[in-house]
């Protein structure tokens, strides 16, 4: 096993940005794993393994050995390609984010994405991004950070970003799809989004994206430094 820093925490709690920001720093390879799960969701509802809403999960557990997704780090962020065509922009529309955390939820789907996920990460120096990381996928990472941030400032940072990608949501729709998806995700029967008991929780509510990428990096140093001793 590489280096392996896991990043868990809510919708909106800034596990994004800084993820690719220490990444940069660091030279550890960034992989977010909600793009798994959005990819998923988004050959349901182009197979119409979800239509009007309706999620038919034996369809989806089928489309599972079809789904090909394959992720490219640049410095403008990830390029994702499913089956290979490029979906980067298609993954974080709204209608992906409102059904991807049930799609989540399969557990069929979970234990395929997390095999993808662990073979991704395999023997490399990684930052990994998501909800499951330091409880499941990679339960003896050497740093383990839990972010959290209040929901109405996650909100209001969601809806913020959407604005900037000109995807119209409201503030308050915005708010609910995070209060829906939190309770989702958490709710789950396997790799729900939960503290590990060895994790170091940092509230983001009032802190700049700076001062969270400085004191994380500070951790990951401090670690990486003990371990090459
Ligand atoms: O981080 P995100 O918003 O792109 O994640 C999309 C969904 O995927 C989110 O509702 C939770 C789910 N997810 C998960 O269950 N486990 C992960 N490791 C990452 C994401």
């Amino acid at each position: 096993m590489g280096f392996v820093v896991g990043i868990d925490g809510p919708a909106g709690s800034g596990k994004g940005t800084i993820t690719k920001k220490i990444a940069n720093l660091t030279g550890l390879i960034n992989i977010d794993t909600g793009i798994t799960y959005r990819c998923v969701a988004l050959q349901a509802l182009r197979t119409g393994a979800i239509k009007d809403g309706i999620i038919d999960e034996k369809k989806i557990i089928d489309l599972l050995d079809k789904i090909d997704i394959v992720i490219k780090n640049t410095p403008n962020g990830d390029i994702v390609f499913l089956n290979g065509q490029d979906v980067t922009k298609e993954i974080r529309e709204k209608e992906v984010t409102k059904v991807v955390s049930p799609v989540s939820s399969i557990k069929e789907v979970r234990f395929a994405m997390v095999e993808l996920q662990r073979k991704l990460g395999k023997d490399k120096d990684i930052i990994m991004e998501g909800r499951d990381i330091c409880t499941y996928v990679f339960p003896n990472a050497d740093v383990k950070i839990y972010l959290d941030a209040t929901e109405e400032e996650r909100a209001k940072r969601r809806y913020l970003e959407m604005k900037e990608k000109n995807i119209e949501m409201s503030y308050e729709e915005v708010l609910e799809n995070i209060r829906k998806r939190d309770d989702n995700d958490k709710k789950k029967e396997i790799g729900a989004l939960k503290l590990a008991p060895d994790s170091i929780v940092v509230d983001t509510t009032n802190l700049t994206i700076e001062e969270v990428t400085d004191k994380i990096v500070d951790i990951i140093k401090n670690k990486r430094n003990d371990i090459k001793k």
